[in-house]
Parts: structure tokens; C-alpha cells; sequence
């Protein structure tokens, strides 16, 4: 793998070799780790890493609901994914914080166990390769997205993606790209690790909160941008066969950025290519990651 030299960890910037932790360590057995996925593009200003105070301000909510006490402030981790880009001279990647237990104890109550974070910076390509322009074939999971009752779908807790995972195995493996969980009321929720958006009479409709979801950032982004396109979104749920019968739907999302669904349960979406919206919505998304478009550079953490 290939991979940058220096990851941060506990406030010291360590070698890629050396970023170790204990094979007691409380968060592997228990899946509470918290985590954050953000980019970094390359733009004409030098690096920027994207909407870095919205990731941070996630990964701390994530940490509420779980009532972790992440021992650094938003601000100095701002400051140190910031450095982490200088000390690594990153153009572009991919960024992961991590917060987790330690190794003191094998129990699951966590008093006593130090509190640790991560910051890795990881060399990450397109999420769905060439399929980005062309689109991906999805499939509804035979697996449901958790739901509030059973653990906090909004925070980005590693135990939450045993649930994505076995999702995303089973669409692999039956010869798709990517999976689309529903949620426990048959509304569709979202798929393995983004956000689901459909597009019906030109206007965007994508789920609430409250189908499960975690609230994502890319899916926020995409909002305001179509507000700013004067195109209409949405927020309300969406049955499955509503997804057939779309014109166009698309996924959101850190990882897969904007990437078309040009089939779902081996029916098309529309005529089975990238529709017009969505094409509209991913080149202007990129325009602004790769800061070109000055009016959203309120969203660009410049690394310089
Ligand atoms: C389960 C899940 N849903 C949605 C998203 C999209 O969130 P974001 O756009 O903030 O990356 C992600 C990725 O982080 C995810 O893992």
C-alpha cells in the first residue's frame, strides 16, 4: 500500500511503521472507535482540505453520544490535520481521525481507559475507479440500516459499519457495485457509505434524518449547491420502487464524492446513464473541491 511517512497520533507526528496500537486495545474488541473520513484536494492556492470544521464537528457529536471525552480541542485538531499536510507534503488524500480506548482493562466499561486519537492521511483515488463518470449498479441490501433503537445511526462509530459492511459484501458479491440499505420501515435509508439522492421532475429528493441516515457532509454540500442552481430538493422518504422509476439517482459521500446509480435491482435509472442533473451537480462539486469556483471557498481549509 502505498502510503504517506508521517501519521499524528496522541500530538506527536509518528512514522507510518511506528502508528501501533495494543492488541488489548478496548475499541477493536468493542467497536466503539469514532472516526471522520475527509479529502484534501490539490487546487491553483495550494492544498485544501474540504469543510474540515463540519467533519470536526461530526466526529465531536459522534463522541457525545457515545460520551467520549476526546482530550483535544476541534481547534487543535484542525490545527494538526493542518500540519499533517505540510509535514507529509500532501497535494491530495484522503483523511481519517480516529479517536479510541486504550488497552488498560479487557472490561467494556470504559472508566479507566486513556482516550486516543488518530490522524491519518491515506493516498485514495476515486472510491468507484472509472464508474464516477459512467455510474455504478446498485442493489437493495438484504440487510437493514440500524436504526435509533439499537445504536446512534448519526454518529460515525466503527461498530455501526459491521452493519455497511455485510451490506456492501453481499452486493459485491452478487456482482453489483454498491448496496442501498432500507431502514426498518422499508423506507430507503442509505447506501454502505453514502448518501442516496434521486432526481424526479428536476428536482433532488433525497431521505430525512430520521430514515437513519448519517447526516452527510457531501449531502449537505449538495443541497446548497442545487439551492444555488435554483434546483429544489427534497427532504422526505423514499420507497424503493420509487428508485426504479427515477430519472436519475446518485450517491454522495466523502469517499464515492458524487458518483451516478445508473441501476438499481437490475432496473435502469432513466436511460441508464449519468442523467443531466446529476452531471450538473458532480462537475460544479468538483469545480469547488478543486477551488475553482471562489464564491465557496468558505468551504476550503487552505493547508497554506
Ligand atoms: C454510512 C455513511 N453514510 C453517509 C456517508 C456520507 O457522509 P459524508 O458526505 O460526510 O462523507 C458516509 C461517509 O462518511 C457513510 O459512511
Amino acid at each position: 500500500m502505498k502510503h504517506f511517512q508521517k501519521i499524528w497520533m496522541n500530538g506527536k507526528f509518528v512514522k507510518f511503521a511506528d502508528a501501533k496500537i495494543h492488541i488489548l486495545c478496548h475499541s477493536l474488541h468493542y467497536g466503539n472507535a469514532i472516526f471522520e473520513g475527509i479529502r484534501c484536494y490539490n487546487t491553483p492556492k495550494g492544498p485544501a482540505v474540504f469543510r474540515l470544521r463540519e467533519h470536526l464537528n461530526r466526529l465531536f457529536n459522534s463522541a457525545k453520544a457515545y460520551q467520549i471525552e476526546i482530550p483535544y480541542s476541534k481547534e487543535e485538531l484542525r490545527k494538526a490535520t493542518l500540519e499533517l499536510m505540510k509535514v507529509n507534503k500532501v497535494k491530495e488524500c484522503y483523511i481519517r481521525p480516529i479517536v479510541f480506548y486504550g488497552a488498560e482493562h479487557i472490561g467494556l466499561e470504559p472508566e479507566g481507559l486513556s482516550v486516543n486519537v488518530a490522524i491519518i492521511p491515506v493516498v485514495f483515488g476515486r472510491y468507484f475507479k472509472d464508474k464516477f463518470e459512467k455510474g455504478v449498479r446498485a442493489k437493495i441490501s438484504s440487510w437493514c440500516r440500524i436504526n435509533p433503537l439499537i445504536v446512534p445511526p448519526q454518529a460515525k462509530c466503527s461498530g455501526n459499519y459491521a452493519n455497511s459492511l455485510l451490506a456492501k459484501i453481499e452486493a459485491v458479491k452478487g456482482g453489483y457495485d454498491e448496496a442501498i440499505m432500507q431502514n426498518i420501515s422499508g423506507y430507503i435509508a442509505e447506501g454502505s457509505g453514502e448518501n442516496v439522492f434521486i432526481v424526479r421532475q428536476g428536482k433532488l429528493i433525497t431521505p430525512p434524518v430520521h430514515a437513519g441516515i448519517l447526516i452527510g457532509v457531501t449531502r449537505d454540500s449538495v443541497m446548497r449547491i442545487a439551492k444555488d442552481m435554483e434546483i429544489e430538493t427534497i427532504i422526505r422518504d423514499i420507497p424503493r420502487e420509487e428508485l426504479y422509476i427515477a430519472d436519475e439517482a446518485f450517491f454522495t459521500g466523502t469517499a464515492a464524492e458524487i458518483t451516478p446509480i445508473v441501476e438499481v435491482d437490475d432496473r435502469r435509472i432513466g436511460d441508464g446513464r449519468r442523467g443531466a442533473i446529476t452531471e450538473k451537480i458532480q462537475k460544479k462539486f468538483f469545480e469547488i473541491v478543486e477551488g475553482k469556483d471562489e464564491r465557496y471557498y468558505e468551504w476550503l481549509e487552505f493547508v497554506y
